[in-house]
């Protein structure tokens, strides 16, 4: 049976908030899929519902409430309930959320969107409505990147992609197809190892998830395994490895490497265990986990004792503010500040170090981050460069902005009927960066 659409909006507000002030819940398993397309289109309209509190409050609300009224936004658009219903069951949740003088205000406002009146019009045309994001997160990505920025706020408006990796893709890709096919999905087909199916769905349900043979990863998230170069008994280190995207990557394409996936979070390495269980009879390597702390000096001294005068090959998928993950994420923006963006800054140039100490020398380092400011991509390795003369850069993919569309995916690859514009929408990449980084001790 359905939920009372007031619960369902009470659920979701509170969630969304914890989202706001960068609280992760295990969301995908508590929220029903009306809740999830709530949380996500409510967040998509968060710069909307604060521009519409600006005009009318003094003082902000808590948190929950601006969230009940960023769902109510998006269910006035999206037209599947009366105006009456919405005001009705929004303004219920809201009173059972924090009493009658908040749900009065909730009343007041949402009275005054629903005729679609000139002042709303005018507020949704405003720069936090139109780009989701605060004004000193829209003015760093304009000053960064300048007459592209709109590739960044037209991806971060549709539902995220529904990418895949084929876990041996010469022998399951056929099968993949089939199967997707038979659920009546269409396909693009990126490259071999990876496809785009559409329109998303929950593939975790699925024996093709399940038996390991398919596992959720955007195209440019897969980028790597393409321009590192790799040979049996190499020692390797995912040094920011959880929940294991890239271990599973390495893993599944390169043979008896010796790779050590480390991350300093027990809890997500626990993530990365879970995959290992459903995929680990398909690796090519095995994966030797770690709980280290790149920050900490014993932990490093750990690190490296396991090779014999450091690593051959080390990835540094490090922590970053998820600029480029907009689109997956809709309240990064929102959750973040300049500090911590400062903080997160000076965390990666401290890692970039301690992996340049467990590098053996002829050794590579790549770095990459889910992130399209460069202060956390480029700028962050001309400093590390600068201040490391052994450090020699090799080619590597650089910034990927984030995009939507039939532009973004070769057609030509489309697998079963011809998309409509509203399934092309459905088509993607995250936002990325990549440099790669040789150590060559006497160079200078
Ligand atoms: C971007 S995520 C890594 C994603 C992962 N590589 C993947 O593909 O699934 C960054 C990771 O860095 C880890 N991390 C942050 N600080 C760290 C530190 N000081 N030492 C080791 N890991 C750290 C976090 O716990 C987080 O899991």
């Amino acid at each position: 049976m359905e939920n009372p659409l007031w619960y369902d909006v009470m659920v979701t507000a509170n969630e969304i908030s914890m989202g706001i002030r960068g609280k992760k819940t295990d969301r995908e398993i508590k929220l029903t899929p009306h809740q999830k397309n709530l949380y996500f289109s409510g967040l998509r309209k968060w710069g909307f519902a604060t521009t519409r509190l600006k005009r009318f409050c003094k003082s902000s609300p808590p948190l929950e409430i601006v969230a009940v009224l960023a769902i109510s936004c998006f269910l006035l658009l999206d037209k599947r309930y009366s105006k009456f219903t919405i005001v009705d069951q929004c303004v219920e949740a809201a009173k059972k959320m924090n009493g009658s003088k908040i749900a009065a205000l909730v009343n007041f406002i949402l009275r005054k969107t629903a005729p679609l009146g000139s002042d709303v019009i005018e507020d949704s045309e405003k720069e936090e409505s139109v780009c989701n994001a605060p004004s000193w997160w829209i003015n760093k990505v304009r000053h960064q990147l300048k007459m592209r920025e709109n590739l960044v706020w037209s991806a971060a408006k549709f539902q995220p992609p529904l990418t895949l990796r084929i876990s041996r893709p010469s022998e399951f890709l056929s099968l993949v197809e089939d199967n997707l096919l038979k659920m009546g999905k269409k396909i693009i087909k990126q490259e071999n190892s990876i496809i785009t199916v559409i329109p998303p769905f929950d593939i975790c349900k699925t024996e093709l998830f399940s038996k390991g043979i398919v596992s959720i990863q955007d195209y440019n998230a897969q980028k790597l395994v393409d321009f590192i170069k790799i040979k049996p008994n190499m020692s390797v280190l995912d040094a920011c490895a959880a929940p294991g995207g890239k271990t599973f990557s390495l893993a599944l394409k390169f043979d008896k490497i010796k790779l050590v996936s480390n991350d300093v979070s027990k809890k997500r390495l626990e993530l990365l265990e879970h995959d290992l269980l459903r995929l680990g009879h398909l690796l090519k390597s095995t994966p030797k986990l770690m709980a280290a702390d790149l920050t900490k000096d014993s932990d490093l001294k750990q690190l490296k004792s396991f090779t014999f005068d450091g690593y051959d090959l080390i990835v540094l998928d490090a922590p970053c503010s998820g600029s480029g993950v907009v689109r997956r994420h809709p309240e990064i923006p929102w959750s973040r500040t300049p500090r911590q963006l400062t903080n997160l800054q000076n965390q990666q140039s401290k890692i970039l170090e301690s992996c340049w100490y467990l590098l053996k020398n002829k050794g590579v380092l790549v770095y990459c981050v889910c992130s399209i400011f460069s202060d956390e991509g480029e700028n962050q390795i001309l400093n590390f460069i600068e201040k490391n003369k052994n450090a020699v850069r090799m080619t590597a993919p650089g910034l990927l902005l984030p995009s939507v569309g039939k532009s973004s995916s070769p057609y030509e690859f489309l697998v079963g009927a011809n998309l409509s514009r509203k399934e092309e929408l459905f088509l993607g990449k995250d936002g990325f960066f990549y440099a790669q980084i040789k150590k060559e001790d006497g160079h200078y």
